[in-house]
């Protein structure tokens, strides 16, 4: 059976772009790989928190993840703080990856010409990731089109490593969707569904009111040629909504575009699909917010199981690169 790691950061509500590019494929993937999942919440220290926030948001996005479909008897749901060899193997692996390399990640390029804080952490970030999926012996990594770069990272500091000291580390790839790999703002289709963005009216919680996510797909930004067809540099966002649609139905977009002559009819299916794939989640977020106790109780499970692997990997790394043991 394959291993399949990925991770998620507790900031902010999860969006459809997260369902989509990633989540959704959690889920089927637990039943086909030995599948470790992790909520990263020391990636979320990269930028300033206060106090107590991330605790509360790394509770609330466990249970949305579990009443999306991950199912912790099956796969190995965790909390990143709970396992400690994830920073120890973070710092050898800042000894092996260059600081060139790490900025010129566009992810890190883009956060620091945005905050007037930067922290050291936001530039050895994916160094981190690389530790979180290495530990695990990972082959596949299912994540949305945005992580590729630090996927190629990740490779190159496992090979790099390998070189140094000796085949320790397996090296993983990603594994990316074909349709929902990258969901864009319904308000600005150049640019892609995310937290951060200014305005909310382009970005679909999971866990928002389903009449209003109806209303953002009803006023979500197309174009004024009038045809419906697949072409994501032409016509932004109407493909966005035949990604969208075909993610959600199974579907290519192309083929989605042949059932559509006007914009008015897609928007509505594709409103309709997603209100529908978000119906089930959110009456079992409801369920889970009720008892936080399973849900803590789960994560302890899961960190349990995640430990006794990454400890082991961690061991082969120590030893492969020469540290006096205690006696
Ligand atoms: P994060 O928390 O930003 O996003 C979680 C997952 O959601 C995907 N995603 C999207 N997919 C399609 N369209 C979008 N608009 C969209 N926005 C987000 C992301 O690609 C990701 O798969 N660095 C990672 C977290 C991480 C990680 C890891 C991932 C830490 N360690 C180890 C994999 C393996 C991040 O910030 O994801």
């Amino acid at each position: 059976m394959p291993r399949v790691f990925s991770g998620i950061q507790p900031t902010g509500e999860l969006h459809l772009g997260n369902l989509l590019g990633a989540v959704r494929n959690w889920v089927d993937d637990q039943h086909r790989a030995d599948s470790f999942y992790c909520v990263v919440d020391l990636h979320a220290l990269t930028v300033p928190k206060a106090p107590g926030e991330v605790a509360a948001r790394t509770l609330e996005l466990a249970q949305v993840l579990i009443a999306c479909g991950l199912d912790p008897e099956v796969c190995t749901l965790f909390v990143q703080s709970h396992v400690r060899a994830h920073t120890e193997l973070a710092w050898m692996l800042q000894c092996i990856a260059s600081v060139g390399e790490l900025r010129r990640m566009t992810q890190f390029k883009d956060k620091s010409a945005r905050n007037e804080f930067v922290s050291a952490g936001l530039l050895t970030y994916p160094v981190l990731q690389a530790a979180d999926i290495l530990l695990y012996d990972t082959d596949e990594v299912p994540v949305g089109d945005d992580q590729r770069q630090h996927l190629e990272l990740t490779r190159d500091v496992a090979e790099r490593f390998n070189a140094r000291y000796g085949d320790t580390f397996v090296v993983p790839r990603a594994t990316i969707p074909r349709a929902g790999a990258r969901v864009m703002d319904l308000q600005l289709p150049g640019d892609k569904m995310s937290k951060s963005a200014a305005s909310d009216t382009g970005t679909v919680y999971l866990t928002e009111d389903l009449s209003a996510v109806a209303k953002k797909f009803k006023r979500a930004v197309t174009d004024s040629d009038g045809e419906v067809r697949y072409d994501p540099a032409a016509k932004p966002g109407v493909s966005n909504l035949l990604s969208i649609l075909g993610a959600a139905t199974g579907r290519d977009p192309e083929e989605v575009a042949g059932a559509y002559t006007q914009y008015g009819p897609l928007k509505a299916d594709t409103a309709e699909a997603v209100v529908e794939l978000l119906r089930p989640i959110q009456a079992r977020v409801g369920e889970l917010r009720a008892d936080p106790g399973a849900t803590t109780a789960l994560l302890a499970r899961g960190a349990a199981k995640a430990e006794s692997v990454a400890e082991d990997v961690l061991a082969r790394a120590t030893s492969a690169i020469g540290l006096l043991p205690r006696a």
